[in-house]
């Protein structure tokens, strides 16, 4: 039964006061912060294939993983508000499902958060190349991708990829308060250049390219629901960030709800002009949906504009992200199941350095050597794990922790619970077989680890 041995709630809470992070964000920094995380490469890129999937019902399949996401991140709220300590659904799950659900959940954020950094880094640089590109700049083809990952070019490592990577962990190693700074300044530009892409777009819709508006039906709408799911992922980053939050029991499902909501609101007016103005087979082959559309409609400079605002977007995810995973590998260290080393703080910036440095360097490495086109699927599947086990979380607390204060509480338990686990099954059943399988193997790898060392290593082992 050790294996299901759960952490006292009391304990962590004592331990997150006096933990020498720095409580200084406020409830617009998680809006922003979740904002940050959300929008990038899910509407900038992945948007051109979701709409060949599912035709201009596109806009049906965004609401539907908006729905999956708004369940799940009703979750997300009770317990950030229960149990506002770092580490997110790792920490929340240590407290009620137990150890190994645990360590499974915060090996399963790793390929979250870790490999969506080094996805959204790759498709960073994409953007960044054909943006220089405008300038007669080109880089030697030997460094412009990972080996294999273009057809008929010899690369050798993406080193755009490997660079912004890097560049992000330094900001983030510096500080919390200057990463949030950063972020707010970045997000603010990205959402007016989606607003912008709304506000010209709107006038150039024609609705006879929504006709026929579900050619591939119901099949269709669900599969690129549960590919564009991958535009809604980071909200629940905002979590990672309770104990360097003011007053995280008000703030925390602020962030996450806010971020969210508004997400939504832009997404779905993204995708239904978008397949307004081009003829959805257009999209075929293209990786710059967004800016397309406006090209298509003569709307050159803002176009310009659409694709500098998608490479800030995709920095703030990065951004984001790897704060997200820093996060979750301090609090894991703490309890023991990972090397002490990654929960040092450092003296000067109060951030944990050594778990920074690992994140970014592993992470710009395989941003660097790995073709990552089939990533978003992988991530998808962790992520969605993750949100199904957060939802059954929340009703196990309910049970074993009925008197524990909570100022933000799921409504509708235990139906929006089960509703969110639900959607987040049905989604992952839409998945390819070679994601399941590679999804499987990573489970097995970390089950492997838990056996031969975080078991052992457990502060509540020893
Ligand atoms: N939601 C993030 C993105 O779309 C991961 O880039």
């Amino acid at each position: 039964m050790s294996l299901f041995r759960t952490k006292d709630i009391e304990a962590m809470l004592a331990e997150s006061r006096d933990d020498g992070l720095k409580k200084v964000l406020g409830p617009v920094d998680l809006v922003m912060m979740g904002i940050g995380a959300i929008i990038g490469t899910g509407i900038f890129v992945l948007t051109g294939t979701g709409a060949l999937t599912a035709g201009p019902a596109l806009t049906v399949s965004f609401v539907i993983a908006a729905m999956a996401c708004g369940f799940a991140a009703l979750c997300y709220a009770e317990f950030a508000t229960a149990i506002p300590v770092s580490g997110s659904i790792y920490t929340y799950s240590y407290a009620t499902l137990g150890e190994i659900i645990a360590w499974m959940i915060g090996w399963d954020l790793l390929l979250e958060y870790g490999l969506a950094t080094s996805a959204v880094s790759v498709g960073w640089s994409g953007y960044f190349q054909s943006l220089i590109a405008g300038f007669g700049i080109r880089l030697p083809e030997a460094l412009s991708a990972a080996p294999g990952a273009v057809p008929g070019v010899n690369s050798v490592l993406n080193l755009p990829a490997m660079l912004v990577m890097l560049a992000i962990t330094w900001v983030v190693s510096t500080g919390v308060r200057e990463s949030a700074r950063l972020n707010n300044v970045m997000v603010a530009i990205k959402i007016s250049v989606v607003v912008l892409f709304i506000a010209v777009g709107v006038w150039h819709v024609q609705p006879v390219n929504w006709q026929p508006y579900a050619p591939f039906g119901f099949s269709g709408i669900v599969n690129a629901a549960a590919l564009v799911f991958f535009a809604f992922i980071g909200f629940d980053a905002v979590t990672s960030a309770a104990e360097e939050v003011r007053n995280p029991r008000r703030d925390l499902p602020i962030g996450i709800i806010g971020s969210l909501a508004v997400c939504t609101v832009l997404y779905v007016a993204v995708a239904a002009i978008m397949t307004g103005i081009v003829p959805f087979p257009k999209f075929e082959g293209i990786d710059h949906p967004v800016s397309l559309a406006l090209q298509y409609a003569g709307q050159n400079w803002v176009a310009g504009f659409v694709d500098l605002g998608a490479i800030l977007g995709m920095t703030t995810v990065i951004l984001v992200m790897t704060y997200g995973q820093t996060r979750i590998l301090f609090a894991m260290s703490r309890d023991g199941l990972l090397p002490a080393r990654l929960s040092e703080v450092h003296p000067v910036h109060a951030t944990p350095f050594y778990a920074t440095w690992t994140v970014g360097i592993v992470f710009s490495l395989i941003a660097g050597f790995v073709p990552l086109a089939v990533l978003a699927e992988l991530i998808n599947i962790g992520t969605l794990s993750a949100f199904s086990l957060i939802s059954i979380a929340v009703l196990v607390l309910r049970r074993t922790r009925p008197d524990l204060p909570r100022t933000f509480r799921c409504p509708g338990v235990p139906v929006v619970p089960l509703l969110s686990v639900a959607f987040c099954v049905f989604l992952m059943a839409h998945l390819q077989p070679f994601t399941w399988m590679a999804f499987l193997a990573w489970l097995a790898i970390g089950l492997a680890i838990y056996f031969l060392y975080a078991r052992r290593n457990a502060v509540l082992h020893r």
